[in-house]
C-alpha cells in the first residue's frame, strides 16, 4: 500500500492542483471557476469567484482520492455544484456522444444494429435526465427546505439513498455491446467516441460517489441537527439497496428462445403462450439473460440477438 496523500488546502495553488489532476477542469466549470488564474491560491480564486471555498476543496479532496470532511462543506454550494454538473451531462456531454455517435456508425439504413446502438443510447440518456430532474426537483428541494427548518415525516434523505442507483452502468453496457457486437472495420470516428463515453463513464460514477460520499452524509447531518433542536417526530427507516449476485456465462436453449420472443416485442403472457410455459418461468428467464449478458435494456437485447443471429431486424416491432 502506498502512502496516503496528503489533502489539498486553500494556500496551494490552483495551477497546481489542475496540474496534478487533469480531471479538475470539470470539476472547475462546475464550480463556476474559469481559467486564467495565474499563480493565485485556491482561497484567492475562490473568493474571486464567490465559491465556497471549503465545499470546492472537500469535493476536489474526495474526487482525487484524498481524506475529505463532508461535515465542513455549506449544502447550498454543494447542491449548486450537483445542478451544474446535471446541466453539463444533459445539455452538453450526453448529447455531444450522440452527435459524434451518429456520425461514426453507419446510419444509412443498411446497417440494422447502428440505429439500435443510437436507440439503445437515447433510451439510457431519457433514464439520465430522469434521475437528475427527480434529483434536481425532489430532492435538492427537500434539503432547501431542511436548511429553512423543515422536516418531513414521510421523506429524509435515507429515502433517496435507499433508492439511489449508479448511472453509468448502462453507458458500461452500451459500450461493451459496441466493442463486442458492432461489425465494422478499423474506424477512428468510433475508436474516439467509445473513449469518450469511457471518460463519461468514469466521470458519471464519481459524480454518483460524490452524491453518496458528500452530499448524502451531509444532508443527514443537518437532519440530526435539526431534529435535535426540534421537536418534530422521525420515523423514515433507511431502505437497503439490493446487491444482486452475477451469474455470467452462455444462455441455454430455453433462454434463446424466450430472447428471441423479447426481441420481436412480444410481452411475458404472450412469450408464455407461445413457448408453453408459466408467466413466472418466463419472467425467471429474463431476468437470467439480463444477468447473464449483463444487458438490461429491451434495445441491447434486441442487438444482442441480431448480432447472434436469432433474429433479423424485420422481425423487431416498430
Ligand atoms: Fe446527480
Ligand atoms: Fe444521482
Amino acid at each position: 500500500m502506498g502512502k496516503s496523500l496528503t489533502p489539498y488546502t486553500s494556500t496551494d495553488r490552483m495551477r497546481d492542483l489542475v496540474r496534478d489532476q487533469s480531471t479538475i477542469i470539470l470539476i472547475l466549470g462546475r464550480f463556476g471557476i474559469p481559467l486564467g488564474f495565474g499563480d493565485k491560491s485556491i482561497a484567492e480564486v475562490c473568493t474571486a469567484h464567490h465559491v465556497d471555498e471549503e465545499t470546492f476543496l472537500q469535493v476536489v479532496n474526495y474526487c482525487t482520492g484524498r481524506d475529505y470532511h463532508y461535515e465542513r462543506i455549506s449544502l447550498t454550494a454543494l447542491i449548486e455544484y450537483l445542478r451544474q454538473a446535471h446541466e453539463y451531462y444533459l445539455e452538453f456531454n450526453l448529447p455531444q456522444i450522440r452527435r459524434k455517435l451518429i456520425e461514426a456508425l453507419d446510419c444509412s439504413g443498411t446497417n440494422d444494429i447502428a440505429l439500435l446502438i443510437i436507440k439503445f443510447y437515447d433510451e439510457y440518456v431519457r433514464e439520465v435526465r430522469k434521475h437528475m430532474e427527480n434529483e434536481n426537483k425532489t430532492v435538492f428541494a427537500y434539503v432547501q427546505q431542511l436548511q429553512q427548518g423543515y422536516l418531513k415525516r414521510e421523506y429524509s434523505i435515507a429515502t433517496f439513498q435507499g433508492k439511489h442507483t449508479p448511472m453509468a452502468d448502462k453507458l458500461k453496457e452500451l459500450k461493451e455491446v459496441i466493442i463486442q457486437y458492432y461489425p465494422e472495420k478499423n474506424n477512428f470516428l468510433l475508436n474516439e467516441v467509445l473513449l469518450n463515453i469511457m471518460l463519461c463513464e468514469e466521470d458519471l460514477t464519481q459524480h454518483c460517489d460524490v452524491e453518496d460520499h458528500i452530499f448524502v452524509p451531509a444532508v443527514k447531518l443537518a437532519e440530526q441537527r435539526l431534529l435535535q433542536s426540534n421537536t418534530a417526530v422521525y420515523t423514515n427507516a433507511p431502505k437497503q439497496v439490493e446487491v444482486k449476485g452475477k451469474n455470467l456465462g452462455k444462455l441455454g436453449e430455453r433462454e434463446k428462445d424466450v430472447l428471441v420472443c423479447v426481441a420481436r416485442g412480444m410481452s411475458n403472457k404472450e412469450t408464455a403462450n407461445a413457448l408453453c410455459l408459466s408467466v413466472h418461468t418466463v419472467t425467471t428467464h429474463r431476468r437470467n439473460i439480463s444477468q447473464k449478458l449483463q444487458i438490461h435494456s429491451t434495445a441491447g437485447l434486441i442487438i444482442y440477438a441480431i448480432a447472434n443471429g436469432l433474429i433479423q431486424l424485420d422481425e423487431v416491432k416498430g
